[in-house]
C-alpha cells in the first residue's frame, strides 16, 4: 500500500554536506521525496518531538544535538514507506547496520545517526503533522 513516512536528516549529516548522498539512497531505494525543507529546530520543537524518550538518560543530550544546526525534515512516499524507509536507514546504532544502509554509510554512532525514520504509520502521521501543513505536500 502507498503510505507516507517522516524523515529527518540529522545536524551531523547536514554539517558535513550529506543531504544529497542521502536523498540519492532515499530515491534509489523508490521512495519518492514528495516534501522536504531545511530547518533549525527549536528546543521547544525537539523536545515535544522526542517526548516519548524523555525518561531515557540521552535526552537531553539528544535535544541538545537535535537543535545545534540544520536539519532537513521530509514525508516520504512509497509502497510501504514506513517498514522500507527504516530498512534503508539500518539500525540505530551504525556499528549494528547492515551494508549499503544510510546509516552504515554515514552515522557516526548511536546519537549523531544521521537519520530518523517513523516506526509507525501512527507516528508517521503525527510526526509529519509537527513539521508540515498538507498544501506543504505534493505527492
Ligand atoms: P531516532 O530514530 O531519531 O530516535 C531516537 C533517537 O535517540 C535515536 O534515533 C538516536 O539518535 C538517539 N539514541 C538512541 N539511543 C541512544 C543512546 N544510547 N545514546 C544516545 N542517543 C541515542
Amino acid at each position: 500500500m502507498t503510505e507516507r513516512t517522516f524523515s529527518i536528516i540529522k545536524p551531523d549529516a547536514t554539517k558535513r554536506n550529506l543531504t544529497g548522498k542521502i536523498n540519492t539512497v532515499i530515491e534509489d531505494a523508490g521512495l519518492r521525496i514528495v516534501a522536504q525543507k531545511r530547518i533549525r529546530m527549536s528546543d521547544a520543537q525537539a523536545k515535544t518531538f522526542y517526548e516519548v524518550h524523555a525518561e531515557r538518560p540521552f535526552y537531553g543530550e539528544l535535544v541538545e544535538f537535535m537543535t545545534s544546526g540544520p536539519v532537513v525534515v521530509q514525508v516520504l512516499e512509497g509502497e510501504g514507506a514506513v517498514a522500507k524507509y527504516r530498512e534503508v536507514m539500518g539500525a540505530t546504532n551504525p556499528a549494528q547496520a547492515a551494508d549499503g544502509t544510510i546509516r552504515k554509510l554515514y552515522a557516526n554512532n548511536v546519537g549523531e545517526n544521521s537519520v530518523h525514520g517513523s516506526d509507525s504509520q501512527d507516528n508517521a502521521r503525527l510526526e509529519i503533522a509537527q513539521f508540515f501543513t498538507d498544501d506543504e505536500i505534493v505527492g
